[in-house]
């Protein structure tokens, strides 16, 4: 088993120290989860940050993008994976239409996942925008993960999920939307999907850690979502995911045995099997 402490000590992980490991050159290891088994095993291998993504509409719900989500989704889930968590720090991720429209919306949703998901900070896709929001929820005790380059709540008026930041003009605003994010009190921020130029502009340019999705080498740290790292999502096969495992097969492999053998009736056997005692606890 990895030890946690190899790379630092079980202590919890604050943003305090995600910002002190920037200084230190140590990278962030962040990955998404969504249950509380999952997150068990991402502690267990001691994953820094842990991350409720709105990508669970895609891999948990099977949307075709993040819009749909709810902050009763998030909630649900951040609920799950806070009950595995010990050191990891958590993060929720506000949905779409949870903060656009109003200060107050994002203020009371940003709260939910809190109170009720037991989060410890909230992460909202889009700069200058939101630098006001930023502020606010920083001064109300909430920190706050920036959320760059490809935004996936904005596919439509991306026109689809393309590499951000590639003309001069684009760039500079990715580090200039970065620079106002810092300034109003985030403490990191996910880069996905812009060149590797960009990515090292914005990560020399901020005191605070970078945390890079299809960003690459540049950033303080790197994310991941879950399923794409551990390869349960076979038909899903972007440039930036590297498969650590396939358990796509190893799962398919592994049900077509239990299958086999109900039907050839090896399973169970009679040591899986009760005798007619009573009151026997099942484990
Ligand atoms: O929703 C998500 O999982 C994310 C990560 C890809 C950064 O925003």
């Amino acid at each position: 088993m990895i030890s946690h402490t190899k790379y630092g000590s079980k202590r919890p992980v604050s943003i305090r120290r995600l910002i002190n490991w920037k200084k230190k050159g140590r990278r962030i290891v962040a990955v998404t989860a969504y249950d509380y088994t999952m997150a068990r095993l991402v502690e267990q291998a001691g994953i820094d940050l842990i991350l409720v993504g709105d990508s669970l509409g895609n891999v948990i719900q099977g949307l075709d993008s993040t819009i749909p989500v709810t902050v009763d989704d998030v909630v649900y889930h951040s609920r799950a994976v806070a009950r595995a968590i010990k050191r990891a720090h958590l993060v929720g991720d506000m949905p779409f239409m949870s903060y656009q429209a109003s200060l107050e919306d994002g203020l009371r949703n940003a709260g939910r996942l809190m109170k009720e998901g037991h989060v410890h900070s909230v992460k909202l896709e889009g700069g200058r925008e939101h630098a006001e929001l930023v502020r606010r929820l920083v001064q109300t005790g909430i920190p706050v993960m920036g959320h760059l380059g490809l935004t996936p709540q904005s596919v439509h008026q991306l026109s689809g999920y393309r590499v951000q930041g590639r003309t001069e003009e684009a760039a500079k605003r990715i580090v200039e939307d970065a620079r106002i994010l810092e300034e109003a009190g985030a403490y990191s921020i996910v880069l996905e999907c812009v060149p590797e130029r960009v990515a090292r502009d914005v990560t020399k340019a901020l005191k605070i850690p970078t945390i890079g999705i299809g960003a690459g080498p540049n950033c303080d740290g790197q994310i991941l979502v879950l399923q794409d790292l551990l390869g349960l999502n076979e038909d899903f096969e972007p440039k930036f995911v590297r498969r650590f495992a396939n358990l796509a097969e190893q799962t398919v492999g592994a049900l077509g045995v239990y299958a086999e053998q109900v039907r050839s009736d090896e399973f169970p056997s009679a040591d899986e099997t009760f005798d007619p005692q009573p009151n026997l606890a099942v484990i």
